[in-house]
């Protein structure tokens, strides 16, 4: 990946970190999983596992947008692009405010207590910004018991394009209008 911002070596984290080995261990207990996830995870398994970063780059889009993550080759549909990386704990008060929270979830459908923390241990997917005309699709991936966001390609993509997925609704309640 090309480095065009100065980031402290501790950002780069391209996989998830648990918060305490109890987090982990609730992570792994057994629960139901949809066909979906389970094929997914076997579908990028090798990606999962190699935490190799694509061919892309980060660049300054805007003043009120920040970062963003640009295709540096072209990309064909249902190509792995990342995991969304960073620590897995609690939610606590006050993650409203931290833009890097995306939601953690042990079952889909169901509550979850837990969210991925991309703030201050982080990967380079945090840098992926939101569209409602995504080219990227977020889903959720089971690899060896452990439930994995990953972002994948929707479509083909040309080189120099943003990657953008849909953040969904919850994360612009509280937050100003996307552009
Ligand atoms: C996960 S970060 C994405 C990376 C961010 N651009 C940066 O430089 O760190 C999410 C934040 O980026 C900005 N952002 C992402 N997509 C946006 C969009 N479509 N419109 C406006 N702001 C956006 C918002 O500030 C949002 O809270």
């Amino acid at each position: 990946m090309e480095k065009v911002s100065k980031r402290p070596p501790e950002l780069v984290l391209n996989r998830l970190a648990f918060a305490s080995s109890r987090i982990l261990r609730d992570a792994l207990k057994p629960r139901p999983r949809t066909r979906e996830q389970l094929w997914l995870g076997r579908y990028f398994q090798k990606e999962l596992l190699s935490e190799k970063i694509p061919d892309v780059s980060l660049r300054w889009v805007s003043d009120e947008i920040g970062w963003g993550v640009f295709a540096e080759r072209n990309f064909s549909k249902m190509e792995f692009i990342a995991e969304y990386a960073g620590l897995v704990r609690r939610r606590r008060k006050g993650d409203l405010a931290n833009a890097y929270c995306f939601e953690y979830p042990l079952e889909i459908g169901e509550w979850t207590p837990y969210l991925i923390d991309a703030e201050e241990a982080a990967g380079w997917s945090r840098y992926i910004n939101h569209s409602d005309r995504p080219n990227l699709l977020s889903a959720l991936a089971t690899l060896e018991g452990i439930n994995h966001i990953i972002l994948y390609t929707n479509e083909t993509i040309s080189k120099g394009t943003e990657l953008c997925y849909n953040y969904g609704p919850d994360y612009w309640k509280h937050r100003k209008n996307p552009r």
